[in-house]
């Protein structure tokens, strides 16, 4: 049921492309993140590496991120979200080539990498 809901979630969240908010967009990067570890579980190769390229190539939300984040927060989060940005984004391109060059274990690897460039951002962002 759970999965039913997330693959709804997921598919009206990428009719949305173009329109995106910040919240759309970190739904559609969690549905990802998911099918990454499913992926990587499962040992199915083609999974992870959709799921990593997806998170590489994630749409921008509408208006840029910096606008949903409350007024006072705004300046910090402008000065990290680049660093938090090329750990997620950095880790996903590399898992998409370790993938490909049949390093598993290296790519899992990044994908811990990545998901704690998730938790950092949130740590310092998402507690209002
Ligand atoms: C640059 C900072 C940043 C990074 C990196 C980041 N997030 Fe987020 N995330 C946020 C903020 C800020 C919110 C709160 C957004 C809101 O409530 O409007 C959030 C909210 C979320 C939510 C809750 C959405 C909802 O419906 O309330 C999920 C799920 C999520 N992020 C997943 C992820 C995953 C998975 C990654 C890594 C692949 C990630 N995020 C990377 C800043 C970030």
């Amino acid at each position: 049921m759970k999965k039913i809901l997330t693959t709804v979630l997921a598919v009206s969240t990428f009719s949305m492309a173009g329109d995106l908010t910040l919240r759309d967009v970190m739904q559609k990067v969690d549905f990802e993140t998911l099918k990454i570890l499913q992926g990587f579980i499962w040992n199915n190769d083609l999974m992870v590496k959709e799921g990593a390229k997806a998170i590489a190539d994630h749409p921008m939300p509408k208006g840029g991120a910096a606008k949903y984040i409350p007024p006072e927060k705004r300046q910090e989060f402008v000065k990290n979200m680049k660093s938090f940005e090329r750990i997620v984004h950095g880790s996903a391109e590399d898992i998409v080539h370790l993938i490909e060059e049949g390093k598993r274990e290296e790519a899992f690897k990044k994908y811990t990498n990545m998901v704690q460039g998730c938790m950092s951002c949130h740590s310092l962002f998402r507690g209002w």
